[in-house]
């Protein structure tokens, strides 16, 4: 049996790690918000950082939301961490501070989803429901062979009435963890590890040569190109200046340099006809000739550091202060490698 088998592989085998040591829905929910889109040993460490800053949901929904930017930074996809504090703050204020009890009120919590909400839910309460996310599609579509795409609505059907067969309905938790993380550690999207497998005696895509094939996606997601242009503004005390990113898109709520957004790579003629339209300035000197791409899932970032030196500078802070916002780990790479009193 399915998950009898998958059951007794995760005791036998799972990472001691600190959410599984804890009933507690919160701090389940937390962990589980930090690894979507996250390695283990990548989210790790924030966890244990963001349960040592908020303990509990009413120290998250205490705390200033550039705090929780702060100590998200690195991590990406920054929407989580804005909806997690939210969702504190929801919890507290309108929930009287009592933590969603079930799937179906989880689901009301902004940021949580069909996956998340199962996961807390069977984790935290065994309530059985599967939490389907990568790694699940990925280890049903090859053991079982399900050839439907699961990024298509029918698609997902199928898997979720599949999952909602095979779970074990006394540990709900321990059933889904395994799932996840024998698709984490064994059966990976390159190189699962066949020879070992448990099911190497039945599984469909190994009989048929098909693990490369499954699971099997409609979509191909398209990456978008983008041009940034960084411009380091400097004054004569090395005052320089920031934004905050308020539009919805990426780094929402994040800080940057000035931005300048070309359609393709921009010669230092274009930068300066731009720069000297908006300021006075004494110099432009380009910082990094080749670009420095930065890839997020849907798009690749050429970026470009523009170091200008003005005389005046209004709305400047001090470089030394720049620690104290959260900005995106390209900005912060450079931050760390730029030092304007040595340039
Ligand atoms: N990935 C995300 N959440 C997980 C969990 N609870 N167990 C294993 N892998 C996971």
């Amino acid at each position: 049996m399915f998950h009898i088998k998958i059951i007794n592989w995760y005791l036998d085998n799972y990472r001691k790690l600190p959410w599984r040591e804890t009933k507690d829905p919160y701090k389940i929910w937390l962990s589980e918000v930090i690894l979507q889109q996250t390695r283990i040993d990548q989210g790790l460490p924030y966890y244990n950082k963001f349960v040592a800053h908020f303990p509990t949901v009413y120290a998250l929904a205490k705390a200033p939301e550039q705090r929780v930017l702060q100590l998200w930074e690195g991590l990406g996809y920054y929407s989580r961490a804005r909806n997690l504090h939210f969702a504190a703050q929801y919890i507290v204020n309108d929930l009287n501070g009592v933590f969603p009890k079930n799937y179906t009120e989880l689901l009301q919590l902004k940021g949580v989803g069909d996956y998340t909400a199962a996961a807390i839910a069977s984790i935290a309460y065994r309530e059985v429901v599967p939490a389907i996310d990568g790694n699940v599609y990925r280890v049903l579509s090859r053991v079982f062979g399900i050839k439907d795409a699961y990024d298509t609505g029918s698609g997902k059907k199928v898997f979720k009435a599949l999952a909602l067969e095979l779970i074990d309905k006394k540990q709900p938790d321990n059933y889904n963890q395994a799932v996840m993380e024998f698709g984490a550690r064994v059966c990976k999207p390159k190189q699962p590890l066949c020879d070992t497998c448990i099911f190497n005696n039945s599984c469909y895509a190994l009989a048929q040569k098909s693990i490369a094939s499954l699971p099997y996606k409609k979509g191909k997601t398209k990456v978008r190109k983008r041009f940034f242009n960084y411009f380091i503004f400097l004054d004569q005390a090395g005052n320089t200046r920031i934004e905050q990113r308020t539009a919805k898109g990426i780094w929402q709520g994040l800080y940057e340099f000035p931005l300048f957004e070309t359609d393709k790579k921009s010669s230092i003629k274009i930068i300066t006809a731009y720069l000297n339209k908006a300021y006075q300035t004494d110099k432009v000197v380009l910082y990094n000739d080749k670009p420095i791409i930065h890839k997020l899932s849907h798009q690749h970032l050429y970026t470009h550091f523009w170091i200008v030196e003005v005389s005046n500078l209004s709305e400047s802070i001090a470089w030394n202060t720049l620690e104290n916002y959260p900005f995106p780990v390209l900005i912060r790479n450079f931050i760390k490698k730029f030092h304007p009193n040595k340039n």
